[in-house]
């Protein structure tokens, strides 16, 4: 668990599924996150819409920021766009996830691309409700 001086931080980011990718590699990310971001008290959501990610991770600030600077070195996408980071009063998920967006969203996350800071983070939230969890 982590202990009251840890504060608790939280990044946006969005990024493109690389050319050469194929889909699987999106249940195979999440397949290895699920366990990986428990194991260091991280939470949020990976949200993909056939194209492009965008993922919130919450937790200890140091943990969130090494976490984000592994997958912004992950070839299996690109164009990685950081577009909040900072304090978080409370966490917005209780465990790592993965959603899709419905068909009707797709503009959502290149949408999404073009925010930054709070008004990112609002837009991000407004999506919650059109998602599809896999659990
Ligand atoms: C879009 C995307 C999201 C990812 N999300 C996570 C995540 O939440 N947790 C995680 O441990 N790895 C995540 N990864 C995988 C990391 O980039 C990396 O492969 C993993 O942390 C293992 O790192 P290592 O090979 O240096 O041990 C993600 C990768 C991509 C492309």
């Amino acid at each position: 668990m982590m202990n009251t001086t840890t504060r608790l931080y939280e990044v946006l980011y969005v990024s493109t599924l690389a050319p050469d990718a194929p889909l699987s590699v999106v249940a195979a990310i999440a397949r290895k996150a699920r366990p990986a971001n428990h194991e260091k008290d991280i939470t949020g959501l990976l949200i993909f819409d056939g194209m492009r990610f965008c993922q919130q991770l919450e937790g200890g600030q140091s943990g969130v920021m090494a976490l984000l600077e592994r997958i912004r070195h992950d070839a299996r996408h690109v164009n990685v766009e950081v577009l909040h980071h900072g304090p978080l009063a409370k966490r917005r998920f209780g465990r790592f996830s993965l959603g899709y967006t419905s068909a009707d969203s797709d503009e959502a996350l290149a949408q999404l691309e073009r925010l930054d800071g709070q008004v990112a983070v609002d837009a991000f939230v407004a999506l919650l409700p059109g998602v599809d969890w896999d659990t």
